[in-house]
């Protein structure tokens, strides 16, 4: 509902669709929007951060490692720090994860609710510096013992979240989430600091035309993963695919939910178990590209979601995005099984 100075008086906000949707459930308490609301301030701080970060040098390496290998950038550490301090203060999580922290965290019993949440703050930390789009993923699973909290809570399979969504900071900043019901997107709107519903259930195409994997490790690629790209290069009949990848799992994986096609981060000779992390990256992608019709999968054939995971940090293969095109994939793996 727009009023002559354009102004919508009526406009659907991210809060707002999640109230709805909890609607559906007479049980609920109002803690699973309460928790996304403590999200989405975090995403807004590091959405301002990213788009000033050069005024306000936040460029460049804090000059420590985080817990996989990689350098952390000033903007990990302030993402991951809004994070762990919205949600810890929103009194509706006991446990979280996070790839920046060795161990789990674990909330004081005095803020603790019944959500156990595990996030990548700041995904695509290559691209920062030359102002290529990143994001930050979350994944929120419930308490499901009633024993005091241990670190083994955490350790849940993707076929019970709750909850997931990612945020892309693009040429715009949008949030694609779902609460199981579907795949909604909510484009940031900064004159009113809102996140606003800008698609309804967003369906992935069956087939897409583009691939999308880090093509300089060919030399390190299983039998499948070689023959397959060689298969979209020379096809039999019809055009070859093209070839995109941004190197941000986010922009990635949301531009194969877009305009479909195939996500892959295969395991390779050097990386057994490719780089992606499960609980806080694989998961949550393939929660949405699922709730879209899409397929992810690992490279033994198993349903990225069924994975049981055995500590917080493991690392999956995955290939995901279009059915076909991942069925296609798998057909090769059917073929030279690892
Ligand atoms: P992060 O910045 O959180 O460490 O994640 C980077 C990940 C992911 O976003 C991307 O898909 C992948 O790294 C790219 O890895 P390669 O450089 O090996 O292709
Ligand atoms: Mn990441
Ligand atoms: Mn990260």
């Amino acid at each position: 509902m727009s009023t002559s100075s354009g102004v919508d008086t009526d406009c659907q906000t991210l809060t707002r669709f999640v109230l709805d949707e909890q609607r559906r459930f007479p049980q609920a308490t109002g803690d699973l929007t309460q928790l996304l609301n403590s999200i989405l301030t975090a995403i807004k701080a590091i959405s301002s951060a990213v788009r000033k970060a050069g005024i306000h040098s936040l460029y460049g390496i804090a000059g420590s490692i985080n817990v996989t290998g990689d350098q952390v950038k000033k903007l990990d550490v302030l993402s991951n720090d809004l994070f762990v301090n919205m949600l810890r203060s929103s009194y509706t999580t006991c446990l979280l994860v996070s790839e920046e922290n060795e161990t789990v965290i674990e909330i004081e019993t005095e803020r603790r609710g019944k959500y156990i949440v595990c996030f990548d703050p700041l995904d695509g930390s290559s691209n920062i510096d030359c102002l290529v789009s990143i994001g930050s993923i979350f994944g929120i699973w419930r308490k499901t013992t009633t024993t005091p909290i241990d670190p083994s809570d955490a350790l849940q399979p993707g076929n019970k979240l709750v909850a997931a969504g990612y945020a892309l900071y693009g040429s715009a900043t949008m949030v694609v989430l779902s609460t199981g019901n579907g795949v909604h997107s909510f484009m940031y709107d900064p004159a009113i600091g809102e996140f606003l519903l800008t698609e309804k259930n967003i369906k992935c195409k069956p087939r897409g035309k583009i691939y999308s994997l880090n093509e300089g490790y060919q030399k390190y690629w299983d039998k499948a993963v070689s023959e397959y790209i060689h298969s979209r290069k020379f096809p039999e009949t019809g055009k070859p695919y093209g070839a995109r990848y941004i190197g941000s799992m986010v922009a990635d994986v949301h531009r194969t939910l877009v305009y479909g096609g195939i996500f892959m981060y295969p395991s390779t000779s050097e990386a057994p178990k490719g780089k992606l992390r499960l609980l806080y990256e694989c998961n949550p992608m393939a929660f949405i590209i699922e709730q879209a019709g899409g397929l992810a999968y690992d490279d033994k054939q198993t349903r990225i979601l069924d994975i049981e995971p055995k500590n917080i940090h493991e690392r999956s293969p995955i290939f995901m995005g279009s059915k076909e095109d991942v069925q296609d994939i798998l057909e090769f793996y059917k073929k030279h099984p690892k």
